[in-house]
């Protein structure tokens, strides 16, 4: 008897399953302490923070379309990962639905993450680059316990991160320990396809750890396909030494400069065993893409006067005018070259409208190339700079924009991202992130209303521009020359970032066919001699430039000071002469009141002034010096006595003076 009253229960509990499986799909069904599947997020009970939301037709946000957010979302229990206390971390394994939506068409930051963690409060993590994972102090700490698989949709050097596309396995730190750009290979014919993240299509991530092989793989496809077979990443890690026993199983996202938004449709995870599958069907849908490009559409009135009234000839009339005056105001320059930069290409009535007719109240500063105003893309809502380059000879403008648009893909967390380009007849507009903070010289100089930078601050500061000009000169597929390194070139983010503004513009004006009219532009103060004296910036020419910038920061003053009694004194001579007479740290601000690390002063003052060395070949490159910024390198012993040298040579200032009344050099700007 009690044998067929249990057999009698079986139909009742598949039909209670199978009433929660079609009435319910969205719950989060945790089947038993080992696993758990959501089909979209609607009823659940997860735990979410910052900008996470669940939407109401079950999507799961982590970003919300804001710049610089970060957004968690955590299954409420964490797991035992260990049998038992001591033990090894047992297998487990994920999957993930999941979208990104990128409000422009080829750009987004910064990317998410599926993590195992000790906690589930994440308060401390940055956004931005930091994934909303970690933050300075703890990223690539082992005692941070954190594992992650990072969808990253920027490129990040500080992270050495190999591309804006990619996949990494990150263990305590953000520089994965191993990554591939984002993409899957083909079952049938083994082939490698790239996959775009920011493409807005859904698509599906499997994790997966093995405890008794510690072995780690990850595979991706787009959202519908199997799981292929060859996995795009796999690498050999014994878990046991990072994980905690009791961890949270969670997800992050963090934006940048872009207002992306991340979206998840499913999420799976099992202890020992594969991750749950989920019911496709069951699914939200993602929302579509908000790239809209909408043309002007011109609604041409009927010409025809069957009752020609005056009114209707006045009216018409006045159309016209109205139209004329629209079409010059927004006139634009397009020739057919500029096709293939389609993308890059912003129209003049966006930027126009964007900035509100380029009003007064929108000017951010007028600087060495034209003035900058603010402005806020009414599609995109992005936050823009716009700067108005006057330009009036055809000459050279073709491979400008070219360099404008390749220097629109390069990507870095110190530097100003260009976005775009419009052209109009004789003026060229170039598209910037907007960065709330400024220009570092206003920090330096104070202005009463901006608060002084700790050392700490500086010194990041300096590594921030270093890595971006190494960047710009070595790391990114061509040599890109700054030419215009200064204070008041470093702009500040919100979370005062260095950020490296205006590179190559220098080049616009520098397209003398012949070598003796060549321009040279640039600014007093920061003009390697060599620079002067042949007209030909170089990456060192650079680094002579780094190298005022690295004093001016450390000492708080400007690279020239004018004198009461016309006389000029250069910053470098005169931190010669505090190292030579009396201390090197005499150099230092006095503003920062004694409140810095010595050795750290030590090593930017005397960095400073090997390169800003007046011979090109005792500068170090811009590699070196991202070594000793790094105590990767010891720095090279020195003596003031080798810096004697440096003042040997005439002053720049009085060569450039007599070049200028030559009528040679032009386009110069007053250091300040
Ligand atoms: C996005 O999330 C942030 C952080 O929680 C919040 O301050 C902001 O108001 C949200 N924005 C929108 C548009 O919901
Ligand atoms: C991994 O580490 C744990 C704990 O340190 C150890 O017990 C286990 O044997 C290791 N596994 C392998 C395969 O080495
Ligand atoms: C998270 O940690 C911070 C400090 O690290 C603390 O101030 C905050 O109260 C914690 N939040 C929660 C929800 O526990
Ligand atoms: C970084 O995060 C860790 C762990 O959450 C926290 O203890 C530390 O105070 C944070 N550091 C900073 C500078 O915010
Ligand atoms: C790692 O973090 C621990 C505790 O948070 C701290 O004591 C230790 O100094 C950190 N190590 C490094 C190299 O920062
Ligand atoms: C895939 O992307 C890589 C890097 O972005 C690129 O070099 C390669 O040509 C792409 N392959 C295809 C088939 O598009």
């Amino acid at each position: 008897m009690p044998v067929v009253n249990r057999w009698c229960f079986l139909p009742i509990l598949l039909f209670i399953s199978i009433l929660l499986v079609i009435i319910l799909p969205s719950l989060a069904t945790t089947l038993g302490d080992g696993q758990f599947v959501y089909c979209g997020f609607a009823n659940s009970n997860l735990i979410v923070d910052g900008a996470a939301t669940v939407l109401p037709e079950g999507l799961l946000e982590l970003t919300n379309g804001t710049v610089n957010q970060k957004g968690h979302a955590f299954h409420p229990t964490p797991f035992r990962l260990h049998k038992s206390p001591n033990s090894a971390v047992q297998s487990f394994s994920a999957s993930l639905v999941f979208g990104i939506v990128s409000p422009l068409l080829h750009a987004s930051t910064e990317g998410m993450a599926f993590f195992l963690a000790p906690s589930s409060n994440f308060s401390d993590a940055l956004p931005a680059q930091y994934l909303g994972l970690f933050n300075y102090s703890n990223n690539g700490n082992l005692s941070n316990h954190v594992f992650a698989v990072e969808i990253d949709t920027a490129q990040n050097n500080e992270f050495m991160d190999i591309d804006g596309n990619h996949v990494g396995i990150d263990i305590c730190d953000l520089h994965s320990a191993t990554s591939s750009s984002a993409g899957y290979y083909d079952d049938i014919t083994g082939s490698f396809r790239n996959l775009s993240l920011i493409s807005g299509e859904a698509m599906q991530i499997w994790i997966n750890y093995d405890g008794e092989a510690t072995w780690i793989d990850v595979a991706l496809a787009p959202f519908k396909m199997a799981r292929p077979t060859k996995t795009l990443l796999s690498m050999s890690y014994n878990l046991s030494a990072v994980l905690t026993d009791v961890a949270y199983v969670g997800l992050s996202a963090a934006t940048g400069q872009i207002e992306s938004r991340h979206y998840i449709l499913g999420w799976s995870f099992s202890m020992n065993g594969p991750a749950p599958p989920f019911f496709t069907a069951h699914l939200p849908n993602l929302p579509k893409a908000r790239v809209d490009r909408k043309a002007t559409q011109l609604i041409l009135l009927p010409l025809i006067f069957p009752l020609a009234t005056p009114t209707f000839v006045f009216l018409v009339i006045l159309a016209i005018f109205f139209f004329v005056r629209r079409r010059l105001r927004y006139a634009e320059l397009r020739e057919d070259w500029e096709i293939e930069f389609g993308p890059h290409r912003f129209s003049f009535k966006d930027l126009y409208l964007a900035t509100e007719g380029f009003k007064n109240s929108h000017l951010l500063g007028t600087g060495g190339f034209g003035r900058v105003y603010k402005g806020l893309l009414s599609k995109s809502k992005l936050q823009i700079a716009v700067k108005r380059v006057s330009h009036e000879s055809r000459q050279g403008i073709r491979e400008f924009v070219a360099e404008v648009v390749s220097i629109g893909r390069l990507r870095h967390r110190n530097i100003v991202q260009l976005l775009g380009y419009c052209r109009r007849k004789g003026e060229l507009l170039l598209v910037y992130d907007y960065m709330p903070n400024g220009s570092l010289d206003n920090y330096l100089y104070g202005h009463s209303n901006r608060s002084i930078l700790d050392w700490i601050q500086r010194f990041r500061i300096i590594k921030g521009v270093a890595s971006g000009l190494w960047y710009l000169h070595g790391e990114w597929e061509q040599v890109v020359i700054h030419r215009d390194i200064k204070a008041s070139n470093v702009l500040l983010d919100e979370e005062i970032n260095a950020r490296l503004g205006d590179f190559g513009l220098a080049r616009l004006y520098d397209h003398g066919t012949d070598m003796q009219t060549t321009r040279l532009v640039g600014t007093i103060g920061y003009l390697a001699p060599e620079l002067l004296q042949k007209g030909k910036a170089s990456p060192l020419t650079d680094v002579f430039a780094f190298g005022i910038f690295v004093l001016e920061v450390t000492c708080g003053r400007r690279p020239i000071e004018h004198k009461m009694n016309s006389d000029q004194l250069k910053l470098v001579d005169w931190v010669i002469d505090c190292w030579n007479e009396r201390s090197l740290l005499e150099a230092m601000d006095p503003k920062l009141q004694n409140e810095y690390d010595a050795d750290e002063a030590c090593l930017a003052l005397k960095l400073g002034l090997l390169c800003s060395h007046q011979s090109p070949a005792a500068r170090p490159s811009m590699w070196h010096v991202m070594q000793y910024l790094n105590h990767d390198l010891p720095f090279p012993e020195l003596a003031p006595m080798d810096m004697v040298q440096n003042r040997q040579v005439d002053s720049p200032v009085a060569y450039c003076q007599s070049v200028v009344s030559d009528g040679t050099i032009s386009g110069l700007s007053e250091g300040r």
